[in-house]
C-alpha cells in the first residue's frame, strides 16, 4: 500500500530493517559516469546523508575512491579484492561482502553504529547485494541519461512501492526526482 501520510519518519522506518539499499538512478537505471554522479541535486545528497548518519555504509572501493573525503559521522566499510584493514578514521577495509556484513553487525552490536547497515553502491555492489535486502531507499531522478554503472533492475512483483516523496526540478536540481521507499 502507498504511504503518502505526512507523519512517515524515515529514520525510525529505516531502523526496523537489517540490511538497506540507498541509490539515485535515472529512468533508464543510470548511476554513474566517468566515477562520479551524472547530476548535482543537493536535496538529495541531504537526504543521502540524514538517511544514512549513524549507521554503517557499505561501498565499493571505486564509490570509495569517488567520495573527498570518507562519509563524516558513519562506518565506511569499503570492499576491494586487493586491500583491508583500518588505515583511516571510520573506515575499514575488507576483502568481501560478508566480511563487509559482518564488520557491519560487530559496530552494532558494540553500539557504535545503529541499524540498518546501508549499501550505498556503485553498480557491482548493488548488484551483489540486492538479493540480500530488505529495504530499497530509492531517488528516481527524472531524466535519460548515458552512464557507465547501473543499478539492476527491480521485478515488480517483488519489489513494492510503500512511500513516496516528489520533488520538481527548480533553479538549483535540473531534474526533478522521487524518492521511492521499496520493500518485498
Ligand atoms: N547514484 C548513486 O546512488 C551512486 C551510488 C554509489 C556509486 N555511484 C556511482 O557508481 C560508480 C561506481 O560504481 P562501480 O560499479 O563502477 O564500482 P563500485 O561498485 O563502487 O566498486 C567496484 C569495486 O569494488 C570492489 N568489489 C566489488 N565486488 C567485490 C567483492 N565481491 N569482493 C571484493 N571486492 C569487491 C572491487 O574493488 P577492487 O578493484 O579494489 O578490488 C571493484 O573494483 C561511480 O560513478 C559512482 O559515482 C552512484
Amino acid at each position: 500500500m502507498l504511504d503518502t501520510a505526512d507523519a512517515f519518519d524515515p529514520r525510525a522506518f529505516h531502523a526496523q530493517f537489517e540490511i538497506a539499499m540507498i541509490v539515485a538512478c535515472s529512468r533508464n537505471g543510470v548511476i554513474g559516469r566517468d566515477g562520479d554522479l551524472p547530476w548535482h541535486l543537493p536535496l538529495d545528497l541531504r537526504h543521502f546523508m540524514r538517511s544514512t548518519k549513524g549507521c554503517p555504509v557499505i561501498m565499493g572501493r571505486k564509490t570509495f575512491d569517488s567520495l573527498e573525503k570518507p562519509l563524516p559521522a558513519r562506518s565506511n566499510i569499503v570492499v576491494s579484492r586487493s586491500s583491508k584493514g583500518t588505515d583511516e578514521e571510520g573506515v575499514w577495509r575488507v576483502e568481501g561482502l560478508d566480511s563487509a556484513l559482518s564488520t557491519a553487525k560487530t559496530l552494532i552490536g558494540q553500539g557504535v553504529v545503529e541499524q540498518p547497515v546501508w549499501i550505498a553502491g556503485g553498480g557491482t555492489i548493488y548488484e551483489q547485494m540486492l538479493a540480500r535486502t530488505d529495504l530499497i531507499v530509492r531517488t528516481l531522478v527524472d531524466c535519460g541519461l548515458e552512464g557507465d554503472a547501473f543499478f539492476p533492475d527491480l521485478c515488480t512483483d517483488t519489489w513494492k512501492i510503500v512511500h513516496e516523496v516528489q520533488h520538481p526540478a527548480d533553479d538549483r536540481h535540473r531534474y526533478g526526482f522521487s524518492i521511492q521507499w521499496l520493500t518485498r
